[in-house]
């Protein structure tokens, strides 16, 4: 049984992945010092990253997940995000930080957090392993805690899957599809 596509080059090593989230950790940690922070891992593409940044920070953390549906791939839609799992902690009066491994259009970002704020989180920020800004369909939206820009390639690896699959890649390499051969 072999994965669908074709892996290409290495876009970016685990070594830049590893320096990334120091970065990241640090800025988080000296931002929020003193205090408490929640993690909120959008699944499934969050999940390597969120357990490579919790290890790395200097405040106590907290960690809760979320499922949304990925209407953010699809045309224009309801734009209502449509909850998969909700969280499981109350965020009322908590630093809330979501952990997403891509912002491409942005759509699904700024639909969850019209919804977290509703819930009366002290503050909410959004920190987002890569970010592909030439993607965004969302005017203005602000990614808090950005890792690395991408170019506009298929990438997977990371958490990025591709029909399921390449998530458990350690580094980020583009992928080539059959349609393309
Ligand atoms: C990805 C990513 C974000 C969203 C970003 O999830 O984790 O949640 O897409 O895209 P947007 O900025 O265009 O809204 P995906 O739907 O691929 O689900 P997955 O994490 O389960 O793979």
């Amino acid at each position: 049984m072999t994965r669908p596509g074709e892996l290409g080059d290495v876009l970016i090593s685990e070594a830049e992945i590893r320096a990334m989230i120091r970065r990241i950790a640090d800025e988080i940690s000296n931002d929020y010092a003193g205090r408490e922070v929640l993690l909120v891992g959008v699944l499934k593409g969050a999940f390597m990253f969120m357990a490579d940044l919790v290890r790395e920070l200097k405040v106590a953390s907290q960690v809760d997940f979320m499922a949304v549906s990925s209407y953010g791939k699809e045309t224009k839609s309801s734009g209502v995000v449509r909850i998969l799992k909700d969280l499981d902690e109350d965020i009322t009066g908590r630093h809330v930080i979501i952990v997403e491994d891509i912002i491409d259009s942005g759509l699904t970002w700024s639909k969850l957090r019209e919804l977290l704020l509703t819930r009366g989180p002290a503050s909410l920020a959004l920190c987002a392993a890569f970010d592909k800004p030439s993607r965004r369909k969302v005017a203005n939206l602000k990614v808090d805690y950005t890792g690395l820009e991408i170019p506009d390639a298929f990438i997977v690896g990371y958490g990025l899957d591709y029909q399921g699959f390449y998530r458990d890649l350690p580094d980020v390499r583009t992928l080539r599809l059959e349609a393309e051969n």
